[in-house]
């Protein structure tokens, strides 16, 4: 026999790096809050069918309160040897209030336990997630507001398309976290189902009331069959998609800041306080945050990757296997956590240099959709406007000069159509004014985009 609390059927104690080896104690003590939380509703849920006695009950609510004290106190001394949160907890317990604390085990398993725990600790983090998504919302669409007049060339193949309104290009990010915030919502629907009373597998002979607990916990439901209950991790999963794709999304947005803050765009400004410098060449002020929350997505990708992994050869019901499913969902949780804080601190601080920007739209022939549609609506087919405005850019890009800058007589060598006109369409400001509908990028539309999105935000 061994001093371990599953010992009893041992000849001789468990081998010492097996015992660190198998130990989870170093990561899932994060866990203990939850933990603690979850043992307490479990013996309210005892006492009130009759397991324990209230006497006993308020001992170890007592006692667990007295631990997460010590704990949060930096007091706590976690033990290896105890492998997990789980029995470092429930050792303490006994040490302190005596043969009560070995009581609290009744009618459940850390199999269900540690289920619980991870679905009560991803749900807090799902709040917290969500917050800074729409705190990041929040500062695009302030940064829309101040830049909905001002006009950029909106690419395709990165290559300058037809002008948009900066205000436009961010609202296009405040869409895509829209997705991101259902998406959470949705998620944590079924993170906040209690797997709770399916014990080690098959359930638990002790009349236990799993609404009782499940109301105390405010799980929205409880697990539908102890098998599932106890290895279920879809929930971890899910979340670390929904990680992926704000990652995804942060990378792409970082992509454009790097992109815009280089000498060879010189769109935005980015403050001192979100950059670096380099260690040889002096003049250097470096996009760190973007590029390193480029580089973070890889990570949650693999979290995603590493989790479906584990999943997929894992007969029912419980296995060891599932202590590995802590790790990759802590680092994708703290990395979109802390990658969308980054973003949301560093977002209303974008400083647009709108010269440039405005310059760059005047380049590259932004307006040549526009003097189509205009011989469009002279009443030609569009397919032969698209040819005459060809020809108008090839004579362009020969003698150097933008569409606007031609005369009358240079445009009209393409098309007898072409009136004086011709110059309204031609500016940057008619191009954008000209796209005025629902989801386009005229100011009054962005306007009224940025609208309806602050009331939506106002409301989530
Ligand atoms: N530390 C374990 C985990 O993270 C707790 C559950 C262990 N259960 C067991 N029967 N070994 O999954």
């Amino acid at each position: 026999e061994t001093n371990q609390s599953w010992g009893g059927r041992f000849n001789e104690p468990v081998d010492a790096f097996v015992a660190r080896f198998t130990a989870s104690v170093d990561f899932d003590k994060r866990l203990y809050k939850h933990d603690i939380m979850g043992s307490i509703a479990h013996a309210k849920m005892l006492a009130e069918v009759g397991v324990l006695t209230n006497i006993e009950r308020d001992a170890i609510i007592e006692g667990l309160n007295q631990i997460q004290q010590e704990i949060e106190a930096g007091a706590f001394e976690w033990r290896v040897d105890l492998e997990d949160v789980h029995m470092n907890i429930e050792a303490k317990l006994t040490e302190r209030i005596g043969v009560t604390g070995k009581k609290l085990h009744t009618g459940r398993s850390r199999n269900d336990q540690v289920a619980t725990d991870i679905r009560l600790w991803l749900r807090d983090e799902i709040t917290r997630i969500q917050s800074e998504v729409i705190r990041l919302q929040q500062g695009i669409l302030d940064l829309a507001e101040r830049e909905a007049d001002t006009i950029m060339p909106g690419f395709t193949h990165l290559q300058t398309a037809q002008p948009v309104t900066f205000g436009h290009h961010l609202l296009a990010w405040f869409e895509m976290l829209s997705r991101d915030y259902e998406r959470l919502v949705d998620c944590r629907k079924r993170v906040n189902r209690m797997p709770l009373g399916s014990a080690a597998l098959a359930g638990t002979t002790y009349p236990i009331d799993r609404l009782v607990t499940c109301k105390l916990l405010d799980f929205e439901a409880v697990s539908g069959n102890s098998l599932d209950g106890v290895s279920d991790r879809d929930f971890a999963i899910e979340f670390c998609n929904v990680a992926s794709l704000i990652m995804m999304h942060l990378s792409r947005f970082s992509e454009e800041l790097v992109l815009w803050t280089s000498a060879q765009f010189r769109f935005i400004d980015l403050p001192d306080r979100f950059c670096t410098g380099s260690s040889i060449m002096p003049q250097k002020k470096n996009p760190d945050v973007p590029e390193l929350i480029r580089g973070k997505t890889g990570r949650v990708y693999g979290d995603l990757m590493g989790l479906l992994t584990l999943m997929k050869g894992q007969p029912l019901a419980y296995n060891k296997d599932n202590q590995e499913d802590k790790e990759p969902l802590f680092d994708a949780v703290d990395t979109v956590a802390d990658s969308l804080r980054a973003f949301a601190d560093m977002v209303p601080a974008i400083q647009a240099r709108r010269e440039n920007m405005r310059e760059a739209a005047l380049r590259g022939f932004s307006t040549a959709t526009d003097l189509a549609d205009y011989l469009v609506r002279k009443g030609l087919p569009f397919r032969d406007c698209h040819e005459i405005v060809g020809h108008a850019v090839r004579y362009g890009v020969e003698n150097n000069k933008d569409l606007a800058e031609m005369s009358l007589a240079e445009l009209r060598q393409f098309s007898d159509k072409i009136d004086n006109d011709v110059f309204a369409v031609l500016t940057l400001e008619g191009s954008v004014n000209a796209r005025n509908h629902l989801g386009g990028t005229a100011p009054t539309q962005v306007k009224q985009a940025i609208k309806r999105n602050k009331e939506l935000l106002a409301k989530a």
